[in-house]
């Protein structure tokens, strides 16, 4: 038989892109090859997201394009598997004629299999259950191409229920990793040229639950902070309601954490968070930012907003607002509020018309590209420590980097530096990246 050639398309959050990591070292180890020319593939497996009606529509299209290309190759495999597979399941062969497998979020260790199953006897097949333990949750993916980060998972779904959302839905109820395989995952990556990692989760604030150990996040980040070699830690993403002490006070202690906290707001009013059921109110919100900034003084912090929200008033937004004015976020990545089938929120009254939320939408991104320029604007004549990532897509005459805040930035420097951690005096500050020289 020829070679059985696989390709892989990835939609959605960073969980996402390191399920598409262990999804294609699962099919590696049983035999396939990986290509980046979707024409050359027997098997096109695309990794979904359903976290928002846009996002769910552009994939729909893409899968569209990629059944098109049976017409050339008859026996082309096409599994749409993650969270929209999970979210629509076997209905996705009614959207699409010319899917072949639908597998969902807890069954990516079954791929080769199906696949092969497939490929011998055609058909088509639906796998959408919930499992106890997930098995690919403890699959190791090794860096590509020198990369110094890698993400580690250390705990899965979600207990929260976020009026909104449908991840717990589709991801099914937290479990965490033993610190263990964690720990053990994480030294085999620093062995193999990792500096940083990125702890995985959605929401990795609340691992230890429902395990025997007994061991908090802020317990875990600090043996993990122990590992020799590891320069960088990073963790996403933190549900405000969970953010303890203990934690905060990890931010300037640990030599290894890194000066960064993505906490999602959503919203600046008490009742819109109350019916998003958020568990925390604008005052809690309010004082973790300064619990925050008093432990460490220089972390950035990025969040998380909807606007439109079934109920939500001007006022209500206009509370948004302030709340973004008083915190001055980093960085901040905003939507628009988009009804998901199977939520709660869908039952909620009060809708908020479209035109209106583009309207908020865009007066919400106008203040923040105002915030992040002036706040990138007051690093100039800062030093700062960058870890080396890379040759600079903006010139091949430059290197970019990292600070441990995560801004991004761009100096004049060689290849040589790769993987070093070198001090640059900032010069110059945009909206998306910052221009420094060596010091
Ligand atoms: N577990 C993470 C990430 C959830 S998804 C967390 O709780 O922070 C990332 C973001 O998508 C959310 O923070 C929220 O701002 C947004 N989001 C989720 N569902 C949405 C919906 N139905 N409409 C608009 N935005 C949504
Ligand atoms: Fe969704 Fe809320 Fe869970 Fe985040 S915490 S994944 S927004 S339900
Ligand atoms: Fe999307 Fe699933 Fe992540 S819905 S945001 S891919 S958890």
């Amino acid at each position: 038989m020829s070679k059985n050639i696989f390709y892989i398309r990835t939609f959605g959050c960073q969980m996402n892109v390191h399920d598409s990591e262990q999804l294609a070292s699962i099919m590696v180890d049983a035999g396939f090859e990986q290509t980046d020319d979707v024409s050359q593939a027997q098997v096109i497996l695309v990794n979904t997201c359903s976290i928002r009606d846009k996002v769910a529509q552009k994939i729909v299209s893409q899968i569209g394009r990629y059944r098109q290309l049976k017409e050339n190759n008859p026996y082309l495999v096409i599994g749409v598997g993650g969270c929209l597979a999970q979210h629509w399941g076997t209905s996705l062969f009614k959207k699409n004629v010319g899917i072949d497998l639908v597998f969902g979020t807890h069954a990516l260790d079954k791929a080769p299999e199906m696949i092969r199953r497939i490929q011998r006897k055609g058909g088509a097949i639906v796998d959408t259950a919930f499992h106890k333990a997930i098995p690919s949750l403890n699959i190791c993916t090794l860096p590509k191409n020198g990369n110094l980060q890698t993400f580690v998972t250390i705990m899965q779904g979600c207990d929260n229920f976020c009026s909104y959302c449908v991840v717990p839905y589709l991801r099914g109820r937290e479990q965490s990793r033993p610190s263990a395989d964690i720990i053990d995952e994480i030294r085999v990556l620093v062995t193999h040229g990792v500096k940083e990692v990125t702890l995985l989760g959605q929401n990795v604030n609340s691992y230890g639950k429902g395990l025997a150990e007994g061991l908090r996040f802020s317990d875990l980040i600090s043996k993990i902070d122990a590992i020799d070699g590891l320069e960088r830690i990073r963790f996403t993403t933190s549900h405000p309601k969970d953010l303890t002490d203990d934690l905060i006070n990890c931010f300037g202690k640990l030599g290894k954490l890194c000066e960064y906290i993505h906490l999602p707001f959503q919203a600046g009013s008490n009742s819109i968070l109350a019916r998003m059921n958020r568990g925390y109110t604008r005052e809690d919100y309010l004082a973790k930012v300064v619990s925050l900034r008093e432990a460490c003084p220089d972390i950035a912090i990025s969040s998380d907003a909807i606007v439109g929200f079934p109920g939500e008033t001007t006022m209500d937004f206009e509370s948004t607002l302030e709340m973004m004015e008083r915190i001055r976020f980093d960085n901040l990545f905003s939507f628009k509020y988009s009804e998901r089938e199977g939520t709660t929120a869908v039952n909620l009254s009060e809708k908020v018309p479209e035109k209106e939320k583009d309207r908020r939408l865009s007066l919400l991104q106008e203040i923040q590209d105002r915030h992040t320029l002036e706040m990138n604007k007051a690093m100039i004549g800062r030093t700062f420590g960058v870890l080396v990532e890379g040759i600079s897509k903006n010139s091949s005459r430059d290197m970019m980097g990292r600070t441990r805040t995560n801004k991004i930035v761009n100096f004049r420097g060689t290849e040589n530096l790769h993987g070093k951690t070198v001090s640059s005096l900032i010069t110059a500050a945009y909206l998306h990246s910052l221009r420094g020289e060596l010091s």
